[in-house]
């Protein structure tokens, strides 16, 4: 049995496929068509999936869209009548969803009549709790999915048992944890689609003195048997003219429409403009947000351990990736076990509407869990070779060596060790936002320097966003105060105060790090070459970031070669192969 999940016209446009109740690849379009957080119609991502899967579109028997027209139509046909251009404009890409068959037989030249499968639409929030329970290694766990909107709900929460999810409670829009965190992102001048996660860096440089007035702005409604929360409308346009999104463009960036109102402004003071500088006032604000999206979060979260009786959580939606609250919950609520998968945010309803498909409607029992993040493209040998041979490294003088385990460990790790940036590519490209030790930049976490070296030379980045720290999982406890696992790099721990200075370069501010913590099972590769590290300087720990330039990470080899030339990349190991830049270039 073969399903495919789609996430079209919609943010992270994204493809995956599972085959007998096992995933076999998932992938973001972004990484093909090399456009951030694209919408669209995933044509590039499905294509692979398939071949990764050896199978063609006759092969698949249903197709899986985290999309339900249907869901909350009563809302739906109320803000239709108040709001009528935001309703034309999401008829237009509902139409598009109806046409996602016709849309696939475009796509591989085929005759519509022949595509054969059936069609499945999947809730947006049950796609998105289904894409962390379904690949979770819980057999029974509370399910919470916080994020924008999708469907006209923001949040949804409740119970998996087994392959059955059960839903508990959602709030419906215009209401959104996600969009609070959008809205004021924008007033902190920061305007570009995804920006919120540089505010949550930001906010560590500040002191939350303006909570009483976000408190205001969100109401938390937990009342005897309630949960969930109320915006403070005033303050937003949203709930108005309905939130401006451009989802259904391939090639472009998704954008969002003005979220917040003059009534903010009255609250809070005047928004700042993209090129002012900033002050103290805005981080002041950056961390009063935090603190309230903490305060709700953790607060939806207890009542959630308290209603449920369960020690386990699965998380999912945008609000998922904010790994600073994340890293709360084990003393902020008394869930014990946390599961976040790599793309929790939009990205992930693909691989969430095909488990979606299998458990909760086909009634399959769960024999899946995603225990790593390596669910892209790889490429052999061969093809590696090809991109080097044709790169013309070797005429412009970089040194080009083909090396076997250990001696390439070993070779990397002292490049790191040097205080040398190495760019780290092999295997299949990690799935979801973050690179995990596929497709990486690796530098030495000891130098407190390394932060600013790495923004001037490769990553061109605002300076108060924190860099993220790759640790062998064994030694977890040794560095941070908490040991639960993070293989994806979705909570944030304090270092331990004794070990901030042996690795300042990862470690933010108020003194957390976004952890990834490596098993030799998923990477045995970045493993050893952690490993190597440690052994040269007695510090199990790398700064990991992802290997791009203000561009999606890299996928192919050629587009590693491309951002080692433009980049002041000292050295880069693609496959077997280590390459040095000489000196001079
Ligand atoms: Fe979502």
């Amino acid at each position: 049995m073969n399903i495919l999940g789609i996430n079209a016209y919609h943010g992270n446009a994204s493809a995956a496929i599972v085959c007998d109740g096992r995933l076999v690849a998932a992938v973001e379009e972004e990484r093909f068509n090399r456009v951030k957080y694209a919408a669209g119609f995933p044509a590039h991502a499905i294509r692979y999936c398939l071949k990764a899967a050896g199978l063609t579109l006759a092969e698949i028997d249903h197709v899986a869209v985290p999309r339900n027209p249907y869901a909350r139509l009563a809302t739906k046909i109320l803000y239709a009548l108040r709001m009528p251009s935001f309703a034309r404009e999401r008829a237009k890409v509902l139409v598009k969803f109806q046409g996602i068959p016709e849309a696939l037989a475009h796509a591989f030249n085929a005759d519509p009549k022949k595509i054969r499968v059936k069609c499945h639409r999947v809730e947006h929030h049950q796609a998105h709790l289904a894409s962390s329970f379904y690949c979770s290694p819980f057999e029974r766990a509370a399910l919470l999915s916080a994020d924008g909107l999708g469907d006209f709900a923001s949040t949804m929460w409740g119970t998996g048992t087994g392959s059955r999810i059960t839903i508990d409670g959602a709030v419906a829009f215009p209401h959104s944890l996600g969009l609070f965190y959008s809205a004021i992102t924008q007033y902190l001048g920061f305007l570009k689609f995804g920006d919120e996660y540089k505010v949550m860096g930001l906010a560590a440089y500040g002191h939350p003195d303006q909570l009483e007035a976000f408190r205001e702005i969100v109401h938390f409604e937990n009342g005897s048997g309630r949960n969930g929360f109320k915006l403070g409308l005033g303050c937003f346009l949203h709930h108005r003219t309905g939130p401006e999104m451009s989802w259904a463009e391939a090639d472009k960036t998704p954008t969002l429409g003005k979220l917040f109102s003059e009534g903010l402004e009255r609250r809070l003071g005047p928004a700042r403009a993209a090129d002012q500088t900033l002050e103290q006032r805005h981080r002041n604000l950056a961390a009063s947000l935090q603190a309230r999206l903490e305060e709700v979060y953790l607060g939806m979260l207890r009542k959630l351990a308290e209603s449920t009786k369960l020690k386990a959580v699965c998380l999912a939606g945008g609000v998922a990736f904010n790994c600073v609250a994340n890293g709360k919950i084990f003393d902020a609520t008394p869930f014990e076990q946390v599961y976040v998968q790599p793309a929790a945010g939009d990205g992930g309803l693909s691989v969430g509407a095909a488990f979606y498909v299998w458990n909760q409607i086909l009634g399959e029992p769960r024999s899946f869990m995603m225990d790593h993040a390596y669910w892209g493209p790889e490429y052999s040998s061969e093809e590696i070779r090809r991109a080097v041979d044709s790169s013309g490294l070797s005429q412009k003088g970089c040194a080009i060596a083909e090396l076997k385990e250990p001696d390439l460990m070993k070779s990397a790790a002292a490049i790191i060790a040097d205080g040398k940036i190495l760019g780290w590519f092999h295997g299949r490209a990690e799935w979801g936002p973050r690179a995990l030790g596929n497709r990486s930049i690796v530098a030495d976490p000891r130098r407190p320097e390394m932060k600013e070296i790495l923004n001037q030379r490769i990553k061109h980045r605002e300076i108060f966003r924190p860099f993220a720290p790759s640790i062998l999982a064994e030694a977890t406890a040794d560095y941070f105060e908490k040991s639960h696992p993070s293989p994806f790099m979705t909570l944030a721990y304090a270092v331990r105060p004794e070990k901030r200075a042996q690795i300042p370069a990862p470690t933010h501010v108020d003194g957390t790090g976004r952890l990834q913590t490596v098993t030799r099972e998923a990477n045995p590769r970045y493993h050893a070459l952690i490993s190597a590290f440690r052994d040269l300087t007695g510090v199990p720990v790398v700064l990991n970031t992802s290997f791009n330039d203000n561009e999606p990470i890299v996928c192919h080899p050629e587009e590693a070669i491309d951002c080692f030339q433009r980049t002041q990349m000292d050295a880069l190991v693609l496959g077997d192969f280590l390459i040095t830049r000489p000196a001079e270039l």
